[in-house]
């Protein structure tokens, strides 16, 4: 019994690995699901209100979506990636981009407090917009719930006025977005091989709130 129980459990593994070693041969080391189109749907939404915005993109892969937001008038980015390509990759496209910007490879399966005291000297107090695209169900399965848990708090800490997340994992964390203070303001449901897209504002202490960007 002992000894099929470890038999399965590394032909299990054994089976892990050849596939994603057929996965990476056949998109190319592609780490995202669906097409480049796809993961641009419901996004209009907020890059009609970034003109003016600082934007922190977490999980920034090629940099395709925070191009888009300095394209769309973004001011700052701010962009954190584990894959030492993509970050290359973005570097370089952002080389002649007249805007502020920062992309660093990074290994984020860490807690928030993790996050803020490593990259202290280049991160924000706060964003107007945080990107957290397609990447919690990545750091689901590399850290523990509780520090991934502490890491969404860190970025609804950071979000000034809007956190944007896609996952169809949203159901699992969403009462922790929604106990800090944000409102969902737009929803689109998966779509060809990316998930669910929920854009949350942050409720406007009324005494104090007022509209900090064009668009606001
Ligand atoms: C599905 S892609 C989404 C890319 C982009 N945000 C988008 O919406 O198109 C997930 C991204 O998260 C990155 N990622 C996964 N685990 C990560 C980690 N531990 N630290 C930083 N980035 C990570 C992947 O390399 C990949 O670029």
């Amino acid at each position: 019994m002992f000894y099929s129980q470890i038999f399965r459990s590394k032909q299990q593994s054994m089976f892990d690995k050849l596939r994603k070693l057929l996965v990476y041969q056949q998109i190319g080391k592609k780490n995202f699901a669906g097409s480049l189109f796809d993961r641009f749907v419901g996004l209009d939404f907020i890059l009609d209100k970034c003109p003016g915005s600082t934007v922190l993109d977490i999980g920034s892969n090629e940099g395709l979506i925070s191009y888009e937001f300095a394209k769309r008038g973004s001011k700052l980015i701010h962009g954190f990636e584990k894959e030492k390509d993509m970050v290359k990759f973005t570097k370089r496209l952002f080389r002649d981009i007249p805007i502020e910007n920062k992309f660093v490879r990074a290994d984020l399966a860490i807690s928030g407090e993790e996050f803020e005291r490593r990259y202290q000297d280049i991160l924000l107090k706060e964003y107007d917009i945080v990107l957290f695209l397609g990447v919690y169900h990545h750091l689901k399965y590399q850290m523990p719930e509780k520090n991934l848990h502490d890491l969404v708090e860190l970025l609804l800490a950071k979000s000034k006025k809007w956190f944007v997340v896609r996952t169809n994992m949203l159901p699992e964390f969403e009462s922790i977005i929604l106990d800090k203070n944000f409102q969902l303001v737009s929803s689109t449901p998966a779509k060809g091989g990316v998930g669910l897209l929920h854009i949350y504002e942050k409720k406007v202490d009324v005494d104090s709130g007022s509209p900090f960007f064009k668009g606001g």
